[in-house]
């Protein structure tokens, strides 16, 4: 409910679900950024962020694990709530980790829940295709916005064999156009499609109504998203083809932490003006 006087839509409004799938088929492209902490949500959301999304990569470039496949629903929900709190603008997003809506349509919903009520997302995203169509359509109905995921789908990662590009054969470019038409013909506003030639996002764009959002899938997609330790260069070992570093922080940390180091051990910091009378 909106208070007497309060304008319907502030120029800083936050973004939604909705005024970002109105963007599907106009030349504005959406930005889309990973953040687990408080931290870098605020960062990206004051450098403009359409979408910031709480991606299960936490349990890669955050926990250290191999795959996204241990990451829990409660750390999910932790790390959710912490980006909500630094976000004013972008809509935030919540990933739905490995086996917390595959082995059931009831945990799916019960899950989702926990991210929006909990953990203060404003949609969930989920991968897959046929088989994940009915809970999203049982999301969508109460009320809940969904993201889909195509494509390479990380928690697939054992049964592709590895995180390796899909789509090249016909048959998995059929298998996942097929994905592709079932989350959006289940009501999904928007759809990551991950590493699949650039052709397969574009012609995916080209057909579904759902915004997609493409990580290694081509210029052609409605927005792009990246994994903010590759924006950053958090990683100075790791920089996947599809990426581009945009900074190298994790040098410029090294070389802080380094300086900070050197004082301690010289005597220089704290100086009078960092310590009291
Ligand atoms: O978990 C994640 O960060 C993601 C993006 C790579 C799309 O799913």
């Amino acid at each position: 409910m909106t208070a007497p006087g309060t304008p319907a839509s502030p120029p800083s409004a936050k973004l939604t679900a909705l005024a970002l799938a109105a963007r599907k088929g106009s030349a504005e492209r959406v930005a889309v950024v990973t953040a687990y902490d408080v931290a870098f949500a605020r960062l990206a959301d004051r450098a403009g962020a359409d979408i910031i999304l709480v991606g299960d990569s936490v349990g890669m470039v955050v926990q250290g694990h191999a795959s996204t496949l241990p990451v829990t629903l409660d750390e999910m929900v932790y790390h959710s709530r912490a980006v909500a709190r630094g976000v004013a603008r972008a809509h935030v997003v919540a990933d739905m980790p490995f086996m917390s809506y595959q082995a059931s349509i009831d945990e799916g919903m019960r899950a989702a829940g926990r991210l929006v009520k909990e953990g203060g997302a404003e949609a969930v995203k989920l991968e897959g295709g046929v088989a994940v169509a009915e809970l999203i359509r049982r999301l969508v109905s109460v009320g809940i916005p969904v993201m889909g995921h195509v494509g390479m789908t990380p928690q697939s990662v054992h049964a592709f064999g590895g995180f390796k590009v899909q789509g090249r054969t016909e048959v998995q470019r059929q298998r996942i156009l097929a994905d592709a038409r079932a989350v959006a013909d289940a009501g999904a506003y928007a759809m990551v499609i991950e590493s699949v030639p650039r052709a397969l996002g574009r012609e995916i764009t080209a057909e579904v109504s759902a915004l997609t959002i493409g990580i290694g899938a081509g210029p052609g997609c409605d927005g792009q998203v990246l994994v903010m330790h590759d924006v950053l260069g958090l990683d100075p070992t790791w920089k996947p083809r599809f990426a581009r570093r945009y900074a190298a922080l994790g040098d410029a940390a090294v070389e802080a932490f380094g300086a900070y180091f050197g004082d301690v051990r010289a005597g220089r910091f704290p100086a009078d003006g960092e310590s009291f009378e």
